[in-house]
């Protein structure tokens, strides 16, 4: 079966030169013997830690719409990763959780607190309750951004599931769409957007939670794998592009010197590897999308 949220057309799709060589002919068919339902056709008890969230509840639609039996797991459905609440009850019988979770605060402390204690958690719950895969998202270029506290505890998290023994998957995504208006937001000074001009290849969060779906129902890779949009840009042209559409009167700035989040990015830090799967969702269709959403 080929999955229709990754295709080669992708690479046509580029628009900034040096990119060229992501790798055509992406398409993604599901390995042999694997069915809507997964791992050998069964119905597969996937536990979705930020079940609630932006990607969460998109995951938790694409699980549930491919046969399996889905749990998604928040604080408000009763399933704490910070304080083990609910976790033990949640993980029983479960072949495979999922942790798209994010952390409440982003201060120093606080969010590598989040990543490590409900990690940790994670980890031996999910031991305990005999969890044959772990899969986690995370962000392209985490390791090239660990000047930044929340990066930093990405990291963290990482590393704590590749060296936990447990079976696992991590998934990078790069920036969503839906984050576009929090980089012009935190790099806003007065009326104008300050800006590097770095590549980037962000991507629609459907495509994030179908990427993620798709990992979660497959073997265990015990690696990274990473995903990303059709198309690249210039950073300052994505948030330029996305003012402009949205009708916000900034003006955004391209400044070798600014910071990303506030820290210093580098050309490349923000786009994956040459073997990223590529999602099919453009920039300006989900620009169209939105607008739509927003007139109705
Ligand atoms: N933003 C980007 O561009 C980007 C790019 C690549 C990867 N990512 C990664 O994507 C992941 C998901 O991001 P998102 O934007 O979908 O997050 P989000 O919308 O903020 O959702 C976070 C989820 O985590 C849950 N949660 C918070 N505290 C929890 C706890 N103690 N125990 C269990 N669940 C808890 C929340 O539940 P409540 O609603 O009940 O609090 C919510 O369901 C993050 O790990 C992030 O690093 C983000």
């Amino acid at each position: 079966m080929k999955l229709e949220s990754y295709d080669s057309r992708a690479e046509a799709l580029l628009r900034v030169e040096g990119i060229a060589s992501l790798p055509g002919g992406i398409t993604c068919s599901q390995p042999k013997g694997f069915s809507r339902t997964g791992q050998r056709g069964k119905t597969l008890k996937i536990v979705v830690i930020g079940g609630t969230g932006r990607i969460g509840s998109k995951l938790v639609s694409y699980l549930t719409e491919q046969g399996h039996d889905v749990i998604p797991a928040a604080p408000n459905t009763g399933v704490n990763t910070l304080t083990g609440e609910g976790l033990a009850e949640a993980l029983q019988g479960a072949q495979v959780v999922v942790d798209v979770s994010n952390a409440p605060s982003w201060a120093e402390k606080a969010v590598m607190d989040f990543f490590t204690t409900s990690t940790g958690n994670l980890l031996n719950y999910g031991a305990a309750a005999g969890v044959g895969h772990l899969v986690a998202l995370s962000v392209v270029g985490t390791d090239r951004l660990a000047e930044s506290p929340y990066f930093r505890a990405k990291g963290a998290q990482e590393k704590l599931i590749e060296e936990s023994g447990l079976p696992y998957s991590i998934v990078h995504a790069t920036q969503f769409f839906e984050f576009v208006q929090g980089i012009a937001d935190f790099s806003t000074q007065g009326n104008e957007v300050h800006l590097p001009p770095v590549l980037i290849q962000p991507m629609a969060a459907g495509d994030v939670a179908k990427a993620v779906g798709r990992v979660a129902v497959g073997k265990p890779v015990n690696r990274v794998v990473e995903v990303a949009g059709p198309e690249a840009f210039r950073l300052d042209d994505l948030v330029r592009r996305y003012l402009q559409a949205t009708g916000d009167p900034r003006k955004v700035v391209a400044n070798p010197a600014a910071l990303y989040y506030g820290v210093p990015v580098s050309e490349r830090a923000l786009v994956p590897r040459d073997d990223a799967k590529l999602g099919t969702v453009r920039f300006d269709d989900w620009l169209a999308q939105e607008k739509l959403k927003r007139a109705a």
